[in-house]
């Protein structure tokens, strides 16, 4: 059957990741997490001192992306059947999920000469089409010409208790308040930065998942990649 590119771009703890990696498992195709990479860089600069008291080194981090010491790669993960994130060779999956690598992210990622990084390197990843990445600029800007982009909404409330639940469910300390902060400040910095804002895809299908079982959306899904793999 012919493989295609799916591109899944919305908020963030709108179930994304949990939806794409999903979809990939039961399609058979490679999913990527393009947050985990703005992740990873955001980790190598808490590790590296380029990020102090709210302020990023970006001559210090451009340097370290120049010099290629910043190698982010996915491995599959046997256990999980999911791939895991590596930063230096360095399984880095959990570090990433933290609450301090996600408040720093949004700034990291918007810094123009990270995003121009990574997004080579997405498009790098993809160009055997056979992918469903998941992100923010999937749709619009890492895979323009994407047969299916699917645009995830959900209320910041919905989103800031699955991220919540997710949390404590892998024992990382954290309040619900401080997660919705979380979320809101995330939506903010997202679709109001200069680079790549999030926005819609003007192709993008809507899928509004605060009132949908987890089999319904699937159930949307695959008739969704039905449809796009014939079109
Ligand atoms: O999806 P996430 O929460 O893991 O993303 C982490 C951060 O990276 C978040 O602040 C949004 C940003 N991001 C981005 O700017 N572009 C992407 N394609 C993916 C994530």
């Amino acid at each position: 059957m012919k493989k295609i590119t799916i591109a899944v771009d919305g908020y963030s703890a709108g179930g994304k990741s949990t939806m794409a990696k999903d979809l990939a498992k039961e399609i058979g195709y490679v999913y990527i997490d393009s947050g985990a990479m703005y992740r990873a860089v955001t980790l190598y600069c808490l590790q590296h001192g380029l990020l102090k008291n709210e302020k990023i080194d970006e001559e210090g981090l451009k340097a370290a992306l120049a010099n290629n010491a910043v190698r982010i790669t996915f491995h599959a993960n046997a256990a999980t059947g999911c791939p895991d994130t590596f930063l230096n060779e360095t399984n880095v999956e959990n570090a990433i999920r933290g609450m301090e690598v996600a408040d720093h992210a949004s700034a990291v990622a918007a810094l123009g000469f990270v995003r121009h990084a990574m997004v080579a390197a997405q498009q790098a990843m993809g160009r055997e089409k056979g992918v469903v990445m998941d992100g923010r600029d999937i749709g619009t800007v890492v895979f323009p010409d994407a047969e299916l982009k699917i645009f995830v909404t959900a209320s910041p409330e919905v989103r800031a208790r699955r991220r919540f639940n997710e949390l404590t469910a892998k024992g990382i300390a954290a309040s619900y308040e401080e997660v919705l902060t979380n979320v809101r400040k995330r939506d903010h910095v997202d679709s109001t930065r200069e680079e790549s804002p999030l926005r819609q895809a003007a192709d993008a299908l809507i899928l509004d998942n605060s009132e949908l079982s987890p089999a319904e959306q699937k159930e949307w899904l695959l008739a969704r990649v039905r449809e796009a793999v014939v079109r």
